[in-house]
């Protein structure tokens, strides 16, 4: 009992705190007023949500100075960017910044992701916030895609005109929508003023008002998931402010600290002006775009750029809504058993990927004798339909050699599937070299 007295003295001197300082910023308006112990535990979310947030606000302070210098057009867009590197006081910094910060966010990002689908975030009642974090996401990544263009150098240029070349393999309309994104039929002047301004404005603008529903969701779910076990417990309920701010302070100052030591060491890459006449050898997608590329090199394009990229956004965007059988318990993997299964999982995939594909480079992408049969069924109907049934075995055995729930069996598959892209991603970025070669990076 006199514990309890001591709480809630504590507690109402943490409100009065709050009152007597007027705290009613904008940080404090989006928290509740309490929230329970177990939110707090810095490995239950790793403070990644809080992060992307912050990520997402250098972006905009960044980005807008970035603008006063900035020359939206191929004569000129290469060439302020020079002049904001040699000229502008502290041009080089806020451009690093920039850089950095949006490579952090998208790896952020795509880490929350994983922690919300680990933690089993996604289920009612915040299956709808799955839904609007993708499109985070999937925001996320196009404004990454579009900045990438704008310093319109040989990396950008090229860059650019890969990834979209691979619309082209798009049946029907492929040729027309890429013409579309690109404003003409090559990478060119009306490219760059379409992507400055989805860069600048409407990206933005979308990644803002995504934000506020998200928030909104997060609030009406009575703040993030916790271990059941707390969650049922009394009196676990403490003030936010001091107890949550000052964490997320922390972890905001070291996100800070990290980002500006890194723009301070290192430079934001800038080769030489874009040339549409001479392409650097290999020509690679950005790198969150590699794992796509090197999928074209294994698949029939129908499949690389169509059936497989589509099938995965569907599955990401159904995960909340797939039967269950158990409610979810707010544990990292479920369980111990999930846990188990989990590395099984990514261990079969970090076998399986690298080998199917060396057997697809050294045997069947160069036999002859297979060169005869249709390309959609050698490199596509037949794979994809040895994929499918290596998924489905890898349910099944979870299922009845460890007895999982269907929650951990879905989870098993999402490892499998996701280590595999990430070895995708890593073979394109680090062991393929001219004419997309495979070879060791040393
Ligand atoms: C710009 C991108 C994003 C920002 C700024 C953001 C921000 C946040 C914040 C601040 C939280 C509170 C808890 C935490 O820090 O983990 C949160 C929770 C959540 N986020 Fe995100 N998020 C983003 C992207 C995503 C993505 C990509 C997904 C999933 C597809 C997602 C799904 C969720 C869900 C379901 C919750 C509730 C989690 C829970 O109740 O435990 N978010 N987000």
């Amino acid at each position: 009992m006199a514990e309890l007295l001591d709480k809630s003295k504590q507690d109402s001197s943490a409100d009065s705190q709050e009152q007597k300082f007027g705290l009613k910023s904008l940080i404090l308006h989006l928290h509740p007023r309490r929230v329970p112990q177990a939110a707090l535990e810095l490995t239950h979310t790793w403070g990644l949500g809080g992060m992307a947030a912050l990520l997402v606000a250098i972006q905009f302070v960044t980005g807008l100075l970035l603008r006063f210098v900035y020359a939206p057009f191929p004569g000129k867009a290469f060439d302020s960017i020079i002049m904001l590197q040699n000229e502008v006081l502290f041009g080089q910094f806020v451009r690093n910044i920039h850089h950095w910060s949006a490579i952090f966010l998208l790896t952020v990002t795509f880490l929350h992701l994983l922690r919300v689908f680990f933690t089993g975030a996604f289920h009612r009642p915040r299956q709808f916030n799955w839904i609007i974090g993708c499109s985070l996401l999937f925001t996320v990544i196009a404004s990454n895609f579009t900045g990438y263009l704008l310093p319109w150098d040989q990396l950008a240029y090229w860059a650019i005109t890969v990834s979209t070349g691979m619309l082209e393999y798009l049946p029907v309309a492929g040729a027309q929508l890429r013409e579309a994104v690109l404003g003409g039929p090559e990478v060119g002047a009306a490219t760059l003023l379409i992507f400055y301004n989805l860069h600048t404005s409407i990206l933005p603008l979308i990644l803002l008002l995504l934000m506020l529903l998200h928030f909104w969701r997060i609030r009406k779910a009575r703040g993030v998931i916790i271990p059941q076990k707390s969650a049922n417990e009394a009196n676990d309920y403490v003030a936010v402010y001091p107890n949550l701010i000052v964490k997320e302070l922390v972890v905001a100052l070291v996100l800070l600290a990290a980002l500006l030591t890194l723009s301070a060491i290192f430079n934001a890459p800038l080769q030489a002006k874009a040339n549409p006449y001479f392409s650097p050898n290999p020509a690679k997608a950005p790198w969150y775009f590699q794992g796509f590329q090197e999928l074209l090199l294994h698949f029939h394009p129908l499949f690389a750029v169509l059936v497989i990229p589509f099938a995965a956004i569907v599955a990401m965007l159904a995960i909340p809504y797939l039967r269950y059988d158990a409610e979810p318990t707010g544990i990292w993997f479920i369980s111990g058993r999930g846990r188990k299964m989990g590395l099984i999982s990514a261990a079969i995939a970090l076998v399986f990927t690298p080998l199917a594909i060396l057997v697809d480079e050294y045997i069947i992408s160069p036999s002859a004798a297979l060169a005869a049969f249709p390309g959609y069924i050698i490199k596509g109907v037949i794979p994809l339909s040895f994929l499918l049934f290596f998924i489905a075995a890898l349910y099944y055995l979870a299922k009845k050699k460890f007895a999982a729930t269907r929650n951990e069996a879905v989870q098993t598959v999402f490892i499998f599937i996701l280590t595999g892209f990430l070895i995708l991603t890593a073979t394109s970025v680090g062991f393929r070299w001219e004419g997309m070669r495979l070879a060791w990076p040393w």
